[in-house]
Order: C-alpha cells, then sequence, then structure tokens
C-alpha cells in the first residue's frame, strides 16, 4: 500500500506509540484486503466497549492507547455493558461497575465522547452522504452505508479506535463506488405495518441473500424508526452492510439482473418464527436504541399505568436528557419502567436473570436466544407494553 509522507510518518512511530499501532493496525487490514492507499475519514463509531465482551486483555490494550493516543475525528461509542450512572438499578454488580468504568475512562482520556449509543446518528455524529467514516456497530453500519449514504467497512473495535486516532483508513470494500452496486433486486410484494414487519421483513431478506446488496422495490414509505429496525435486522440475519431502497435511500446504483419477489405469507411467517409460546418475564424496548419519537409513545403508552413485569428501555443518555426536559421521563418511570441508557439487552450482563423477553426488535430476538438463552415473544410497540402491564401467571 501506498503511504503518504505524513501516514508513513506515523508508521514509523514519530507521531507517538498509540498512532505506530493504529497504523499497524489499517496497514495490516489495508494490505490483507489489497488497499492501494489510505484515505481520511470524518467520523468513527467503535463497538466492543461493554467489558462483559472485552475482559481484562482489552482493557489493558486500552489503557496502552490511551497513554499518548488522542482521536483526530469525531468519535463516539456503542453500548455498554451497563447504564453509566444507574447501574445500580439494573441489578449490575460493583465489580463489574468498576471494570466498566475504567474501559469508559480509557476511552475518554483518548476524547473519545463517551455517549455510549448504536443509534450515533441521533446524537450529533451523524455523517452527511459520500463522507467516508469508519463505524463497528452492524446495524448503525447499514444504517450508515444505506440511509444516509456515508461510506463504510463493518470495522471491528481496534481498527475503529485506529482510525479514530489517526484520521484515516485503508481504501477498499464500501468506500469503492464499485463494491456499493446492488447485487439483487428484491421485489416485496406485501403492505408492511409498523417496525415489525420491517424487521421481519429484513430477516427474510437477509436469509436469501446473504451478505449480498439488495435493490429492494414495492416499499412505498419508511419512518427513521423503521429504518433503523430494518438495518438492525438484516445486518443480523444476513450480514447485509448496505442496501438500496427504490425511492427511499439516497445512493444510486445499477439495476441488477437477478430477481427475487417476497410474498406476505413470507413475513407472516418470519413474525411466527421470532415468538416463542412463553410466558414474557422482561419487556425491552430500544434495540438500536429509542428515538426521541419512540419515548414519547412509550410516555403516552405508560401514562398513569404501573407495569407488573421488568421493562427496560434502552437509549442514548442525550436523547434521555430531552425526555427528562419534556416531562417523558417522569411518566415512564412512575409506570415502573426503567431507563437503560449507554446500555442495552444485548451488551448487558443479564444471562439467567430472565427467561422469556418481549420486544420489537428482530436483532434483539436473534441476541436474547443466541446469548442469553431466551424465549423470545415478537411484538409491537403497544402490544410489548400490553404485555409489561399484565400480571405475571
Ligand atoms: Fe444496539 Fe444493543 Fe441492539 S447495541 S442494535 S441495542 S443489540
Amino acid at each position: 500500500m501506498k503511504l503518504t509522507q505524513e501516514e508513513q510518518e506515523m508508521l514509523e512511530g514519530k507521531q507517538g506509540n498509540a498512532v505506530k499501532k493504529a497504523m499497524e493496525i489499517l496497514t495490516a487490514l489495508g494490505d490483507i484486503y489489497g488497499a492501494k492507499k489510505m484515505i481520511d475519514v470524518t467520523s468513527v463509531q467503535i463497538a466492543g466497549v461493554s467489558y462483559d465482551n472485552l475482559g481484562d486483555a482489552g482493557l489493558e490494550f486500552l489503557a496502552e492507547m490511551a497513554k499518548d493516543g488522542k482521536t483526530r475525528v469525531l468519535t463516539t461509542l456503542n453500548p455498554a455493558g451497563m447504564d453509566l450512572e444507574n447501574w445500580q438499578t439494573l441489578g449490575i454488580s460493583p465489580e463489574f461497575a468498576e471494570k466498566q468504568k475504567k474501559v469508559i475512562e480509557a476511552f475518554k482520556e483518548m476524547d473519545v465522547i463517551t455517549t455510549c449509543t448504536c443509534t450515533p446518528y441521533f446524537i450529533g455524529n451523524s455523517p452527511r452522504f459520500g463522507e467516508h467514516i469508519a463505524w463497528s456497530e452492524s446495524s448503525a453500519v447499514a444504517f450508515g452505508n444505506s440511509v444516509l449514504g456515508a461510506k463504510t467497512n463493518r470495522e471491528g473495535g481496534p481498527s475503529a479506535l485506529a482510525s479514530a486516532l489517526t484520521g484515516k483508513t485503508p481504501e477498499y470494500g464500501l468506500h469503492l463506488e464499485e463494491n456499493r452496486q446492488a447485487q439483487v433486486i428484491v421485489q416485496v410484494n406485501s403492505e408492511l405495518k409498523g417496525i415489525t414487519d420491517f424487521g421481519a421483513l429484513a430477516k427474510v431478506i437477509g436469509e436469501r441473500i446473504k451478505n449480498k446488496i439488495p435493490f429492494i422495490r414495492g416499499i412505498k414509505k419508511a419512518s427513521i424508526e423503521e429504518l433503523k429496525s430494518f438495518s438492525a435486522s438484516i445486518a443480523t440475519y444476513g450480514g447485509t452492510a448496505l442496501f438500496h431502497m427504490e425511492g427511499i435511500t439516497p445512493n444510486k446504483t445499477i439495476i441488477p439482473q437477478e430477481k427475487i419477489t417476497i410474498e406476505e405469507k413470507e413475513i407472516i411467517q418470519a413474525n411466527k418464527e421470532l415468538n416463542d409460546d412463553s410466558e414474557v418475564d422482561i419487556v425491552s424496548i430500544g434495540c438500536p436504541h429509542c428515538s426521541i419519537k419512540e419515548i414519547q409513545q412509550l410516555a403516552k403508552l405508560l401514562n398513569g399505568k404501573k407495569v407488573k413485569k421488568e421493562f427496560w428501555i434502552c437509549v442514548a443518555r442525550p436523547i434521555k436528557k430531552i425526555a427528562d426536559q419534556m416531562g417523558y421521563s417522569k411518566i415512564i418511570e412512575d409506570s415502573g419502567a426503567k431507563f437503560a441508557c449507554d446500555t442495552c439487552m444485548v451488551v448487558a450482563p443479564i444471562k439467567g436473570k430472565f427467561k422469556c423477553l418481549a420486544t420489537n426488535s428482530a436483532k434483539s430476538v436473534y441476541y436474547a436466544r443466541a446469548k442469553n438463552k431466551f424465549k423470545t415473544v415478537y411484538k409491537n410497540l403497544e402490544e410489548c407494553v400490553e404485555i409489561s402491564l399484565r400480571e405475571a401467571i
């Protein structure tokens, strides 16, 4: 790979040890994927923030990088293993909390904005069309590439951090226009009723086309929340990092020859597959993290009611602050539901604490089953709230 003089100096350690290590990671990646050069990035989002995933080895790596590393572009974090302020309320142990705080401190030392969210585009880390970025959370990568029209590969935690500390990424994969073209037309012959249908459709598409890039036809409209859910689900079930949706997403693409059709019955079947016949003991909304509109809806639905089950609402802290200001948080907390800021059901260490999760997120269903061995109930927001209000049997 051809490096500029500045990049060469970074690699030689003339800009410090952390930058040297970062450049080593990026050049190794570039060599593996056949990149010809580095390009500048304008935004970074780092996953692998939970101490549950990082362990002591990950924490040591971060502490080492924090000795002399500083971010060069706007960088935010994916959810951590706990709510950084209210971890006790969510049943996190003090030992875990201490380690998790050290992880966050190391990032802060490097000037990473320590807002932990998988929806960075809701809190100001929102690149514009055509910008090269280095994001790592799979749902945000699919959303960033497809809905925002920015360009990113799916980075691992270390390579995203390396981009943050250098402002660079190797030019390969989805940074190149020729790799961003649709490979299969997906004709959808069904009306979609809300977020759960978008999640179920994305599951069907992901499972059928795997990581090919789809050009999806037949969807008349989609809200930002529906697109966030769709992005999370297609990335989970298909490994898809970029999709085109005719009339909805902004990227231009050639129209491919290969075509598949998806009928309503497949979406109904996918909805069924996401549901187990089991008694719910926890409800969780906010995978990916809630928008302020979703919090507003939850406040309306929970107003004056009392939940009878554990209820987590996963959200970025800045969005929760808006909810505080509007009085939504008080309504929600008075009902007994809890905010889980900075974290989520999947990265928090909750295995063994619950048996059956109700959620409106197809991605949550996947990980609740695979990681935590929970049963799942997949329903829209209103039904999830209704379930939370029912007495446990
Ligand atoms: Fe976000 Fe956690 Fe879901 S990181 S996309 S809320 S699994």
